[in-house]
């Protein structure tokens, strides 16, 4: 192993991680979230900075420590993850991470939703899709989405590369115990454009992550 050329291997190049949830806000008290803990992201962003990489870090809330070394940039909702991602967008690398709100509430009420006594439907609309608007007019960025499925893993990862005109997607399978969201731990499988697979081990996002840089960035 050569570690003078792993620390550097990232050395001048700009790097964009997205990682957590987003909050879309129904009213002054309520919102729509979901389960992602950022740790995937975080470690991604962490390992990067330590690959000698110049490291911007768009998080959603979460519960993790700012990685040394990073510009971090805290945002809540999918809107406002949209809006600070495009600033970036000529990034050497993009790794979304983030877990995008697909639906975002159709009006914010600011003032609280009072209860009836019948059911309460909310109209919700579609979020942009970020990572699609990156692919759309892509130049020499290497991009990076991530899937998170419970079935039909590598046809619906495939179909996403396709779609949002990526270089790669990180594809990981939810169902499995011990992998995903909330866990220390995850199993991946990385597809490429040309269709060709690299499957990790279940193993610590930690270790995942350096796996993963390690490998996009010698390619
Ligand atoms: N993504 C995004 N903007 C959105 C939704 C998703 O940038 N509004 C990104 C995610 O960050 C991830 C990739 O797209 O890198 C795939 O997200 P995923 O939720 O797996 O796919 P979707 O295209 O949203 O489709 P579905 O949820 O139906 O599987
Ligand atoms: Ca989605």
């Amino acid at each position: 192993i050569n570690l003078l050329s792993m620390n550097t291997l990232y050395k001048d190049k700009n790097v964009l991680v997205t990682a957590g949830p987003t909050i879309e806000d129904i009213d002054p008290f309520r919102y729509i979230t979901n389960n992602s803990s950022g740790k995937m992201g975080y470690s991604i962003a962490r390992r990067a900075y330590q690959f000698g990489a110049n490291v911007t870090l768009i998080s959603g809330e979460t519960n993790l420590k700012i990685p040394q070394g990073v510009n971090f940039i805290k945002v809540r909702s999918s809107k406002e993850m949209l809006d600070e991602v495009i600033k970036y967008k000529d990034s050497d690398y993009v790794f979304m991470a983030a877990a995008v709100s697909d639906y975002t509430p159709e009006n914010f009420s600011d003032i609280k939703v009072k209860k009836q006594d019948s059911n309460l439907n909310i109209a919700l609309k579609r979020t942009t899709d970020i990572l699609k608007t990156l692919g759309a007019d892509k130049k020499d960025t290497i991009l990076v989405g991530f899937a998170a499925e419970t079935n039909n893993i590598k046809e619906y990862a495939k179909n996403k590369i396709k779609s949002k005109n990526l270089d790669y997607i990180i594809a990981n399978d939810i169902s499995q115990p011990n992998s995903g969201f909330k866990s220390d731990n995850n199993t991946v499988l990385i597809i490429d454009k040309f269709g060709i697979e690299k499957s990790y081990e279940n193993m610590p996002k930690n270790d995942l992550a350096y796996e993963i840089l390690e490998y996009i960035g010698r390619n």
